[in-house]
């Protein structure tokens, strides 16, 4: 009995912390490759809903490659998207994306 109170536990607690962390992941890859051109992260994240960024999130990034590698404004960015690192990132960048979503209910409505 005991033991698997705290089998659910350690289940319940690991489950919980796995999703902070896809969360805080995708934001270090925020930090590391789209601060320099759009600033903070939260305000990107609130800028759409969770619908729009699960679109342009999509089969690994492809909407949000397509949109900077048909900016000539956003050369800069053009090796990151065409590197294999950034269809990995893709998803965790995504749950960083819609947790702080602009319906994702985490971002405080103090505007
Ligand atoms: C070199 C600078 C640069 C980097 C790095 C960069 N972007 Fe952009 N981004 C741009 C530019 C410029 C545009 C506008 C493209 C256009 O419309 O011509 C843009 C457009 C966008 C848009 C569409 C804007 C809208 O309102 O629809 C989103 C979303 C976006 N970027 C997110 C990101 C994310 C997330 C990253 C990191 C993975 C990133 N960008 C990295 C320069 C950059």
């Amino acid at each position: 009995m005991i033991k698997s109170s705290a089998l659910i536990l350690i289940l319940v607690i690991s489950t919980v912390s796995s999703l902070d962390a896809a969360a805080y992941k995708g934001q270090k890859v925020y930090v590391e490759s789209c601060k320099v051109c759009h600033g903070g992260g939260q305000a990107m994240a609130v800028s759409k809903d969770i619908r729009t960024w699960e679109k342009i999130m999509n089969k690994k990034g492809e909407r949000l490659a397509d949109i900077h590698l048909s900016s000539k404004k956003a050369e800069a960015s053009w090796s990151y998207f065409n590197d294999h690192k950034f269809t990995k990132d893709a998803k965790h960048l995504e749950d960083f994306l819609v947790d702080y979503a602009k319906d994702s209910g985490n971002v405080p409505a103090c505007n």
